[in-house]
């Protein structure tokens, strides 16, 4: 097991700068999670660590020993990645012990790691299986395997659970924190789904065209975003967000005012609305209001709560505790 820790680490591809000075320190046996949308540079920082990027300026440590020039080999890590790519002539066993067989171990240790990491992971009776006779989990779960024989100091995850629907990618997140928890071993996971990213986090790190806009627990970041970006990234529906002129009490310098959608509710009186259309979802209904100022916003209610129809006019409360404020640049004020 190790820590990571990186410096003000930056990467350009060529004149084009896609990571601003990224700093970070990951505790031993910590789980972050590197989440954002597409494009934002959320690969190539897990792959600079890793060692599959070049470090454009600042510094990768892993266990306190700066890395910037070791391959990938010399860094005691291993990577799951989203097209996770088994040998397709390869057994179950071949494929989790290919790595060990070309780090040269020997044949009685790749068979005690490999029937250990078949165990973990459930696959005891499916290691002479090719990948192809293997649901999609199951290949998912080899492909966990590769990497758990290695035993590695660092996990990195690349959108490991992309490929799979959405039922199997909740049973699956659930198996990858529990084993993470059992193994201990620290891990950097990448994704763009928020969801993923609150249920396995310890900390999240919100990524925003290259920078880190804030470093935080999960549920810390969802109640105190640090900036519009995040508010709005991180909680499904997103937060919503009005004119700042809406609340008398703006603070100075403030644009926008952002509530929560479970945070606003039908009042008698309140800022008036219009609803646009409802989705029932069972356990809770999503009710889409048009403001009178031309804003929109979203209102869950629970499913016990009374549910407006579509064209009704409504009025909306909320109390002033649950209110954020931004300025024109995003940041909380
Ligand atoms: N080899 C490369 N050469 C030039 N530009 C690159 C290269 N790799 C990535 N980029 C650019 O760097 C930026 C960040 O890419 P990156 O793959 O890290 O994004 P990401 O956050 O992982 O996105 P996604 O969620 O779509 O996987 C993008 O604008 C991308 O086009
Ligand atoms: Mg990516």
């Amino acid at each position: 097991m190790a820590t990571v820790t990186l410096k003000e680490l930056k990467k350009s591809f060529g004149k084009t700068q896609v990571i601003h000075g990224i700093d970070l320190e990951v505790l031993d046996g910590e789980f972050i999670v590197i989440v954002g949308p597409s494009g934002c540079g959320k690969s190539t920082l897990l792959r600079m660590v890793a060692g599959l990027e070049t470090v454009t300026d600042g510094e990768v440590q892993i266990g306190g020993e700066r890395v910037n020039d070791s391959e990938p080999m010399e860094r005691d890590i291993a990577m799951v990645f989203q097209n996770y790519a088994l040998y397709p002539h390869m057994t179950v066993f071949d494929n989790m012990a290919y790595g060990l067989k070309i780090a040269g171990k020997p044949k009685a240790e790749i068979v005690e790691r490999v029937h250990e990491a078949a165990k973990l992971l459930q696959l005891e009776s499916y290691l002479k299986r090719r990948p192809r006779e293997l649901s999609g989990g199951q290949r998912q779960r080899v492909a966990m395997g590769r990497a758990i024989v290695r035993k590695p100091s660092v996990f990195l995850f690349d959108e490991p659970l992309s490929n799979l629907d959405a039922k199997l990618r909740v049973q699956m997140r659930l198996e990858i924190k529990q084993l993470q928890r059992r193994l201990g071993v620290t891990s950097l996971y990448v994704t763009h789904d928020q969801v993923e990213a609150m249920t396995l986090a310890d900390r999240m790190i919100v990524m925003n065209a290259g920078k880190a806009d804030q470093i935080g627990a999960p549920l810390e970041v969802y109640a105190n975003p640090q900036t519009q970006f995040v508010a709005g990234f991180i909680g499904s529906p997103p937060m919503n967000f009005l004119p700042s002129e809406m609340a008398n009490d703006a603070p100075g310098g403030a644009k926008t005012l952002g509530i929560r959608p479970e945070h606003m509710r039908f009042a008698r009186t309140g800022k008036e609305a219009t609803v646009i259309y409802t989705e029932a979802l069972g356990a809770e209904t999503l009710v889409h209001v048009e403001l009178k100022q031309g804003a929109s916003a979203t209102i869950r209610q629970n499913a016990a709560g009374p549910v407006p129809s579509e064209g009704a006019v409504v009025h909306l409360d909320w109390d002033a505790g649950d209110r954020l404020f931004f300025d024109s640049q995003g940041r909380r004020c």
